[in-house]
């Protein structure tokens, strides 16, 4: 009997330190139930709510690859909740480039057309997928992972969740090669030679 009890106190207490661990892997907790922004007066449900994703779902007119972000930053109320959105058009071969979330996982579910996705652990292996309609796919936190709509003829749209306000964006290309980061030293990183460093740069600038 004692030693059920015993049982008992100590699972209580692995379930308070595991829910404990969770928390710190996420968004710093907040004291209160959400945030008020600052000189607010009389919040109410408007604040709650996001309405910048309207006409995104189903519009599939655009030219390239497009991520709209309901996140901390374009939805204030997010902050202090751990959660963001996102929803991706892929036109026919789009592309989502290699990239990275610094501060949380993302978890992909396509509502339209066909995907091909896929990520990189820190081993170098690459875990990668064919979606269609109805698939879901993880992107384990912080790993360099991408999307790619293969499809010639039909747009691609998914809807991507996040357990973070904020979960930030790391693109590889622009990120390795618009920073000013000196030939050379790419040119080395990557054993090739100044002049084919020049021509990825000159692919990625903004076209004007
Ligand atoms: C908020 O209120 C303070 C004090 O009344 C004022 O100084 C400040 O300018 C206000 N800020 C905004 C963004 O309205
Ligand atoms: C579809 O997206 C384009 C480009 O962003 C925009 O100009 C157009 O107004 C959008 N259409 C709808 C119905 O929202
Ligand atoms: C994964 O990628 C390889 C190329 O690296 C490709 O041959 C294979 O078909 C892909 N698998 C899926 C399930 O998409
Ligand atoms: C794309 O659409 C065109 C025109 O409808 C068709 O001829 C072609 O076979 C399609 N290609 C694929 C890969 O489905």
């Amino acid at each position: 009997m004692a030693s059920t009890l015993l049982e008992n106190f100590l699972l209580s207490l692995l379930v308070v330190f595991a829910a404990f661990w969770v928390a710190q892997a996420s968004d710093p907790n907040i004291l209160s139930d959400f945030v008020v922004p600052p000189n607010s007066t009389n919040l109410d449900g408007n604040y709650f709510t996001f309405i910048g994703l309207r006409g995104v779902l189903f519009n599939n007119t655009l030219p390239n690859f497009k991520v709209t972000k309901a996140s901390m930053a374009e939805f204030p109320a997010l902050n202090g909740q751990s959660v963001s959105f996102a929803i991706l058009k892929y036109p026919a071969g789009g592309l989502n480039p290699p990239h990275t979330h610094p501060r949380s996982a993302e978890l992909l579910f396509l509502v339209e057309g066909s995907l091909e996705v896929g990520f990189i652990d820190t081993t170098n292996k690459l875990y990668n997928q064919t979606l269609q309609v109805g698939d879901m796919f993880i992107f384990p936190k912080g790993l360099v992972h991408f999307q790619y709509n293969a499809d010639v003829n039909a747009t691609a749209t998914a809807i991507s969740a996040f357990g973070s306000a904020n979960a930030g964006t790391v693109s590889i290309p622009t990120n390795v090669f618009t920073t000013g980061i000196d030939d050379t030293i790419l040119a080395k990183a990557f054993k090739t030679d100044v002049a084919t460093i020049q021509n990825i740069k000159s692919g990625l600038a903004p076209k004007a």
